[in-house]
C-alpha cells in the first residue's frame, strides 16, 4: 500500500470515536511514516462545518499525543471536511467521490486504494454501506476498497443477523474489518507467539494443569455521561460478549494452522470458532450481576428503575478435551476500585506441596498477562522466604514491559515503540492481515452464548446486586468465584 495512492474516509467525522480514535491513530501512522506519499483523508459528516471547522474539532485531541505542533500542522492539511444530509445521501456520496476522483487523478501511482472508516452509530451502517457501494467503490483493477466497522454489531442474535445481512448483501469479507479493539493490544497479540513458542506454557495449558481461567476488566470510574448509549447495552455487551470473548478466545484456542502470511488471518479466525463452538450457552446460575450505587442519577438516563448491570461474573465451559472442567470467569465492572485488565490462569497444587510443607503456606501458582496499565507477565511462585530458616513464600518471576522493552535504554539504547490498539489495527487494514478482525462466524457464536441470558435478564427484569463506586463490586461475585474453585492467597500483593 505505500507505493499506491490511498484516500481514507471518516464517516462520522465530527463524533466521538473519530476525534478520540480514528483521527489520532491515523496521526500516528502518518507521524510514524506508515502513510503513502499520496494519501488525503475526507471526514464525512452531517455537521454544516467546513475544512477548517472539523481541523479545529480534531485538533485539540491531536496536541495531546507526542507528535510536534507541526507535524499536527501538516497532518490536518491532508484533512478535508464533506458534509452530507444524512449518511445514505446518495448526491452526497457522489460529490464525495468526485472528489476523491480528481484527487486520485492528480497523482501518478499505479493503485488507487480507498478506506471506509465507520465512525457512526450501527443504525446507519446499513444506508452509508448502500450509499457507498452505489457511488464510490474502487474498480478491482485500479486498487482495494475496504470497510472498517465500530461495534456494537447488534444487541442479541437477531439484530447482529439483520445488520450483518445489510452489511454482507453490499460486501464480502475480504472488505470487511470489524475491529475489537481489544485484539490490538500488546499482550493480546503476544498470546499466539507465547502459547505456542515456549514449551514450558504450551505443555500445561490444559485441564490436567489449569484449576481456573479468569479474565478481569476493571474501570475505576462510571458511564461518564455516556450513560444514555451504556444503559441500553450495559456490561455483558460493552465489555464481555466482545473484549473479554475475543481475548478468551486467543487464550484458549488450539493452535492456528498458520501464524504468518496472507493464509493466517483465516487460519487463526478458524481457530478462534473452533474455540468458540465448543462454549454452551451461558445460563443465569453462571451470572453474579451487579450495579454501583448512584448508577441511575445519570441524567442520560431516562429509566431511572433500570436494572442494567454495570458490572458482571460470568462462569463459562469449554466443552472440549484441553478444558473440560474448567471453570473460565469473564468478569467485567465500572465504577470499580482500579484500572486493570488482565488474564490468569490458576494452576492446580503441586502433588507434594500439602505433605512436603504441611502447615505452611504454599498457594498455588499463577500466570497472570497483565494487558493494562503497564503491560506484564508474572508467575505466582512459592520460594523459600529468603535469610535464616526454610519457610515457603508467595512470590513472582516478572518480565515487566516497561523495564525490559519501553524503558528509554531497553533495548540497545532505544526504547522499543508501544503504539495503541488502534494504531495498530489501522495499520493491518492497510496491510490487508484479516487476523485481527473479527469474522462473522465468531461473532455468530459470541451472539449465540451470550443472547439467551441478556433476553432473560432484560424479560424477567432480573435485579442485579448493588455495589458501592470505588470497591471491589458485589461481594457476592468475590464468593461465587472462590465457589467456583479459585483459591485467593490475601497474604500476596503484585508490588
Ligand atoms: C469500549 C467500551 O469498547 O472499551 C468502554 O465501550 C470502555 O465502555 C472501553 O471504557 C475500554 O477500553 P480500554 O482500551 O480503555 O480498556
Amino acid at each position: 500500500y505505500m507505493t499506491s495512492c490511498l484516500s481514507v474516509v471518516v464517516v462520522g467525522a465530527s463524533g466521538d470515536l473519530a476525534k478520540k480514535k480514528t483521527f489520532p491513530s491515523l496521526l500516528n501512522l502518518y507521524a510514524f511514516d506508515l502513510l503513502p506519499k499520496s494519501f488525503q483523508i475526507w471526514g464525512y459528516a452531517r455537521s454544516d462545518i467546513d475544512s477548517d471547522g472539523l481541523r479545529d474539532r480534531i485538533r485539540p485531541y491531536l496536541l495531546k499525543l507526542e507528535h510536534s505542533a507541526e507535524v499536527v500542522e501538516q497532518f490536518l492539511s491532508l484533512v478535508q471536511y464533506h458534509s452530507g444530509k444524512s449518511y445514505g445521501d446518495l448526491d452526497a456520496f457522489v460529490g464525495l467521490k468526485g472528489r476523491v476522483e480528481a484527487f486520485e487523478n492528480s497523482k501518478s501511482e499505479e493503485k488507487f486504494n480507498r478506506l471506509f472508516y465507520f465512525a457512526i452509530p450501527p443504525n446507519v451502517f446499513a444506508e452509508t454501506a448502500s450509499a457507498i457501494k452505489q457511488t464510490c467503490m474502487q474498480e478491482e483493477v485500479k486498487g482495494w476498497t475496504r470497510l472498517i466497522v465500530e461495534k456494537p454489531f447488534g444487541r442479541d442474535l437477531e439484530s447482529f443477523e439483520e445488520l450483518n445481512t445489510a452489511l454482507s448483501s453490499q460486501f464480502s469479507e475480504d472488505h470487511m474489518y470489524r475491529i475489537d479493539h481489544y485484539l490490538g493490544k500488546e499482550m493480546v497479540q503476544n498470546l499466539t507467539v507465547i502459547r505456542f513458542s515456549n514449551m514450558m506454557f504450551e505443555r500445561i495449558w490444559n485441564a490436567d494443569n489449569i484449576q481456573m481461567v479468569i479474565l478481569t476488566f476493571k474501570e475505576p470510574f462510571g458511564t461518564d455521561g455516556r450513560g444514555g448509549y451504556f444503559d441500553k447495552f450495559g456490561i455483558i455487551r460493552d465489555i464481555l460478549q466482545n473484549h473479554l470473548l475475543q481475548v478468551l478466545t486467543l487464550l484458549t484456542c488450539e493452535s492456528p494452522t498458520v501464524a504468518r502470511g496472507p493464509r493466517a488471518g483465516n487460519a487463526i479466525r478458524d481457530a478462534k470458532v473452533h474455540v468458540l463452538n465448543s462454549i454452551p450457552p451461558i445460563e443465569i446460575e453462571d451470572c453474579v450481576l451487579g450495579q454501583y450505587e448512584g448508577y441511575a442519577d445519570d441524567p442520560t438516563i431516562t429509566n431511572k428503575d433500570t436494572n442494567t448491570p454495570t458490572f458482571a461474573a460470568i462462569r463459562l465451559k469449554i466443552n472440549n478435551p484441553r478444558w473440560a472442567g474448567v471453570p473460565i470467569i469473564l468478569k467485567a465492572g465500572k465504577a470499580l476500585n482500579e484500572r486493570k485488565a488482565e488474564m490468569r490462569l490458576q494452576l492446580k497444587s503441586a502433588p507434594a506441596a500439602d505433605y512436603l510443607f504441611e502447615g505452611e503456606d504454599c498457594p498455588p501458582n499463577e500466570i497472570v498477562f497483565r494487558m493494562q496499565p503497564h503491560e506484564a507477565i508474572y508467575l505466582k511462585t512459592n520460594v523459600k522466604k529468603p535469610g535464616f530458616g526454610n519457610k515457603p513464600v508467595q512470590s513472582e518471576m516478572e518480565l515487566n514491559y516497561d523495564t525490559r522493552f519501553f524503558a528509554s535504554d531497553a533495548q540497545d539504547g532505544k526504547k522499543a515503540c508501544n503504539p495503541d490498539a488502534y494504531t495498530r489495527l489501522i495499520l493491518d487494514v492497510l496491510n490487508g492481515d484479516q487476523g485481527a478482525f473479527v469474522r462473522d462466524d465468531e461473532l455468530r457464536r459470541a451472539w449465540e452464548i451470550f443472547t439467551p441470558i441478556l433476553h432473560n435478564i432484560e424479560n424477567d427484569n432480573i435485579r442485579p446486586f448493588t455495589y458501592a463506586q470505588g470497591s471491589r463490586g458485589p461481594v457476592e461475585a468475590d464468593e461465587f468465584i472462590t465457589k467456583c474453585g479459585f483459591s485467593r492467597n490475601a497474604n500476596y500483593k503484585y508490588p
